[in-house]
């Protein structure tokens, strides 16, 4: 068998199957002569390693290995585990190689709400293109990305792996990724499949905490969750992974509702559903599934055909098909949309890696590089800038203070897993090359993250290597201070350790870890009003009061890759200009939260906030879209100035609407201004719907003095919802419109539609 040559044709009539015969008859020919235990060997996903021994290979030829989270780079062990399925075992179907490649594989690109931020789809779609031809050269058949939940809560440590809190842009987002993982044509070599995760309503989970119970309306998981996905399923996805979290009282993995009605029935989706890990297991602890034969009943006759990691099906399958709970016809029809997904990926056809790929890739990381700096340069945030920034072309002395500064393995997050550090720049060594000649650039760390070591190990001696980290603050605090009185400027690299946030790391106080606080007021101490340049790396939106309020200027860096440190550098001295906005909204304390802006309006709109943070006057009028958020969801400031019109509706000939304004850089400087339209529905039928809701946006590259007209369609898709039975509705009557630079700016227009 050649690589990458498909099966031969010996092998093809060892399966019975006829080379003319179609994918549906192919896999009809394949569940015939399926054993039940073969069966549950296509729906079972175990970890493997590098060093799980034989056992790979053992499985692999024994049927039992329908796919697996890949924990390998080693396109020859994978190809050795494939030949087995493929060419020693009974029926020869492929395995099927899964991994998180979720921003970036080998060459790290922001975490997705930076990306997100770029407003720029086309640039998610050709980041993750990027990261399937890497992946996909070490023999990744699928991703278990993209991320489609919805991030409301920033205390939920998930936010920083979703597009964030707009249904709207995170649909566009998820598309995107999908079609740059997939391409055209799943089944060519450099791409991988997209697993749209996790569905549905993780983003819910109560009080932001991880695992929890999710309390959504129907109302809300038609109009909040489910859009990402159904865009997800549109684009052509090939898997989906079902979430942790209940809905309606019912584990997601389990969840006949979300699988099957709205999933399949609904949309159409015809291949398989893998869930979380053990998430099928945990429906026993959830005190939703009574044993193994339970939990395996309820989750295939749900619709869930793959067990991530759990065994629950190959334990209690049998046993729940001789009590009568589970039809063997069910259990065929999970293989067939396993099968179905095998198929798409031209697994059958293709199914081993070429091994000499992974040279030819790692050789195009510059190219790469390239992608990954765009994507950071276009995903962080200014959110404040009295005029310090761009440093311009004059030499500075310059302070960096701050455990960020010095350490690029913070820049890259907590999906890490086959990341290559080597790629990584430091602001530090960045800021050295970029700031102009005859500067001066002292660096201190300033003191640690504050568990770093922690969250890589979990275990006592990490924790005490923390200790041990933290116990040094003081002294590097002190060491650091003396820089700020030979400075012009102090940078302060600071924010959030990756290890701080991901999964099962939700926080309750959303400030700076470690000592940085203290860092961070003693520097302000030392300066004595000299001006202090804030960047900021988090895995969420942090409530910094005193960052915002004492920096002369802030960037929200989220976690941008590994070029990260290079686009800080770029975008201080004004080589790369600010463009990103804001894709979660930033609370001003941890107490407001959830902050999302696309909350209803309410009946007293004016009342009911909170009594740190009172509203008054216009200011309120401003603040109705945004509850206490400090910078809201679609903010970002430029080195220039624009200016908005007034928006106008237009009647159009053929008696259809459309909304213009016209957007003026009325600064010194070419800029990038993201021109967002804004929709709320006076009076639903239905429900109330929220006090703004984004519906389009224009990038729009300004000269000094150059206007630009943004008009956009106003149709049915544009001003509607999704009423509780799924259907796409839009009503007649009067809605209020905006353009404007964020989801709390600009003056209205009133429409009354008529179609
Ligand atoms: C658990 C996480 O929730 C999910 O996002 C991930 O894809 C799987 N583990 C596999 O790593």
């Amino acid at each position: 068998m050649n690589i990458r040559t498909g099966l031969t044709l010996a092998a093809a009539f060892a399966a019975g199957l006829a080379a003319a015969a179609t994918v549906d008859e192919r896999i009809e020919a394949l569940i015939a002569k399926m054993t039940l235990a073969e069966k549950l060997g296509q729906l079972r996903q175990p970890s493997l390693h590098d060093d799980d021994g034989d056992r790979p290979l053992r499985e692999a030829a024994a049927g039992q290995l329908g796919s697996c989270i890949w924990h390998a780079v080693n396109p020859k062990l994978r190809n050795a585990v494939q030949r087995n399925a493929v060419e020693k075992s009974r029926l020869g179907i492929p395995v099927m190689f899964c991994m998180d490649v979720i921003h970036g594989e080998f060459v790290t690109f922001p975490t997705t709400p930076g990306l997100a931020g770029s407003f720029e789809p086309e640039l998610l779609e050709r980041a993750q293109a990027a990261a399937a031809k890497e992946a996909a050269a070490h023999g990744i058949d699928v991703t278990f990305a993209p991320m489609c939940d919805n991030a409301i809560d920033s205390r939920w440590g998930r936010v920083i792996e979703t597009c964030g809190e707009d249904p709207y842009l995170s649909a566009l987002c998820v598309a995107a990724q999908v079609r740059g993982f997939q391409g055209e044509d799943p089944s060519a070599p450099d791409r991988i499949a997209a697993c749209l995760k996790h569905y549905c309503g993780y983003g819910a989970s109560v009080g932001g905490r991880d695992y929890n119970d999710a309390e959504i309306s129907l109302w809300q998981l038609r109009n909040q969750h489910l859009p990402q996905f159904e865009a997800g399923v549109k684009a052509g996805a090939l898997m989906v992974m079902s979430s942790f979290n209940t809905f309606d009282g019912v584990p997601a993995a389990v969840n006949r509702f979300l699988l099957t009605d709205v999933l399949r029935d609904e949309w159409g989706y015809k291949y398989s559903v893998v869930s979380d890990y053990r998430g099928i297991f945990e429906t026993i602890a959830w005190g939703y599934s009574r044993d193994l034969p339970d939990a395996a009943a309820k989750a295939l006759n749900a619709g869930n055909d793959i067990d991530m990691h759990g065994e629950v099906f190959t334990r209690g399958a049998e046993a729940a098909i001789q009590a009568g709970t589970l039809k063997l016809a069910t259990v065929n029809e999970a293989v067939r949309r396993v099968l179905r997904t095998k198929f798409a990926l031209g697994l059958f056809e293709r199914p081993y890696v070429d091994e000499t790929a992974l040279a030819r890739v790692r050789a195009e990381a510059p190219a790469t590089k390239k992608v990954a700096l765009e994507c950071a340069e276009k995903s962080i945030v200014m959110v404040k800038n009295d005029g310090v920034l761009p440093f311009g072309e004059r030499p500075l002395k310059v302070a960096l203070i701050g455990p960020f500064g010095i350490d690029p393995r913070e820049y890259i997050g907590i999906w890490y897993s086959n990341f290559e550090l080597a790629h990584a720049t430091s602001l530090a060594d960045a800021l050295r090359r970029e700031l102009p000649a005859g500067s001066e650039l002292k660096v201190a760390e300033g003191c640690s993250t504050g568990c770093r070591e922690w969250t890589i190990e979990n275990d006592g001696t990490a924790t005490r290597h923390a200790a041990a980290l933290a116990a040094k603050d003081p002294s590097l605090i002190a060491a650091a201070l003396p820089l700020v009185d030979e400075a012009e400027v102090v940078v302060m690299a600071i924010g959030e350790g990756w290890g701080w946030t991901g999964e099962n790391s939700s926080r309750c106080t959303i400030g700076l870890t470690g000592a940085q606080q203290q860092l961070f007021d003693a520097v302000v101490q030392r300066a004595q009003g000299k001006r202090i340049v804030s960047v900021v790396f988090s895995g969420r939106p942090l409530a910094i009061p005193e960052v915002w309020a004492k920096s002369a200027a802030v960037f929200y860096a989220w976690q941008p890759g590994c070029e990260g440190g290079t686009a800080v550098a770029r975008l201080l001295t004004g080589k790369a200009s600010p463009s990103a906005r804001l894709t979660m909204s930033v609370p001003e304390s941890v107490g407001v939260l959830p902050v999302n802006y696309n909350h209803p309006i309410c009946g007293r709109p004016t009342n009911g906030s909170y009594r740190e943070y009172p509203r008054a006057g216009a200011a309120a009028n401003r603040a109705w879209g945004t509850v206490n958020a400090k910078y809201p969801f679609g903010f970002g400031l430029t080195y220039t100035t624009f200016a908005y019109s007034q928006p106008e509706l237009v009647h159009k000939a053929n008696g259809g609407w459309a909304v213009k304004a016209t957007v003026a850089n009325t600064g010194k400087r070419t800029g990038v201004e993201t021109a967002q339209l804004y929709v709320r529905q006076v009076a639903c039928a239905e429900g109330v719907r929220p006090i703004r809701e984004l519906r389009g946006f224009k990038r729009l590259a300004l000269q000094p003095g150059e206007k630009a007209e943004v008009v956009f369609e106003l149709n049915d898709e544009v001003l509607g919802y999704v009423d509780r039975q799924g259907r796409h509705r839009c009503d007649e009557g009067a809605y209020k419109l905006w353009i404007a630079a964020d989801s709390s700016a600009g003056s209205e227009v009133e429409l009354d539609y008529r179609r």
